[in-house]
């Protein structure tokens, strides 16, 4: 992958960098897309179908048998060398605030210090009721039993259902995450875009933000994307190759 001496002079030159990732960031660690997370066990069903909360009061079992699922395949991946050139940026700039649309840890597990996530967490669930965190046990589950439902634990507070701890389609961010990672984007020079494909806002609008306040576009994703034509440079590539690459030629040796 040739990366423009533009580009590099760009990143080298960054006081504080803003990284924006989606579900693309995980793909090459065998976690599918979103929309991807449908196949075979699931594809019958559609994402908004079971990211919702009144899916989960019609059907719990069959909202949290997904998650678990997921939940199951976010334990057993690993951090891809994207992940880790990430993680590995930090140490290069003054200052780079990580936001991400993904909800598994594998921007932690490669080293990552502080992760915002917009869209919540596979591994923070709650009580639907009292929203108490629930611990759930460590290590990787097994497969959900009949690989579809499966009942979801009681808050041992109140007895409450427990539920993933996603944010759903048509439920609001937490406002603290969303306005950090606003506060980020126009504070920031240089915003740096992963495998998203930019269609759900909030996230969505925080590569505009940080245009609109001055810092360049920099996108990296193998497909077209809303941002293509605001950003600075478009590497048309994937996560694992491109952002060691990136890294490399910024820092070599
Ligand atoms: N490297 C980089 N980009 C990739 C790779 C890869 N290996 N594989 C796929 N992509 C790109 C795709 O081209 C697409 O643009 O990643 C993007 C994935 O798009 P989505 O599945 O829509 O994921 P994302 O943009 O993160 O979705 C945002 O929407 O589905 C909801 O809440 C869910 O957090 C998710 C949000």
């Amino acid at each position: 992958m040739r990366i423009v001496p533009a580009l590099i002079e760009t990143l080298r030159r960054t006081r504080h960098l803003l990284v924006l990732t989606g579900a693309g960031a995980s793909a090459e660690s065998g976690i599918p897309t979103f929309r991807d997370a449908l196949t075979g066990l699931w594809s019958r069903f559609d994402a908004a179908s079971l990211a919702t909360p009144d899916a989960f009061a019609r059907d719990p079992d069959l909202v949290w048998g997904w998650y678990a699922w997921r939940r199951m395949k976010a334990l057993q991946a690993a951090p891809n060398p994207g992940h880790r050139a990430i993680a590995a940026l930090a140490a290069r700039v003054p200052r780079l605030t990580l936001v991400t649309q993904n909800v598994d840890d594998l921007h932690e597990r490669a080293g990552s210090p502080a992760v915002l996530h917009l869209h919540g967490s596979l591994h923070a669930p709650r009580c639907v009721r009292c929203a108490r965190p629930f611990d759930l046990a460590p290590g990787v589950p097994d497969e959900p039993e009949g690989g579809r439902r499966l009942a979801p634990p009681r808050c041992p507070q109140c007895g409450g259902a427990i539920r993933p701890g996603v944010v759903w389609f048509g439920e609001s961010l937490v406002p603290a995450v969303l306005d950090a990672a606003e506060a980020a984007a126009r504070a920031c020079d240089l915003c740096l875009t992963v495998g998203t494909a930019s269609l759900v806002y909030p996230a969505a609008a925080l590569p505009g933000i940080a245009r609109d306040a001055g810092a360049a576009l920099v996108q990296v994703n193998p497909s077209p994307t809303p941002l293509d034509g605001m950003a600075r440079h478009t590497l048309r590539g994937t996560c694992a190759e491109v952002l060691p690459a990136l890294l490399a030629a910024a820092w070599p040796g």
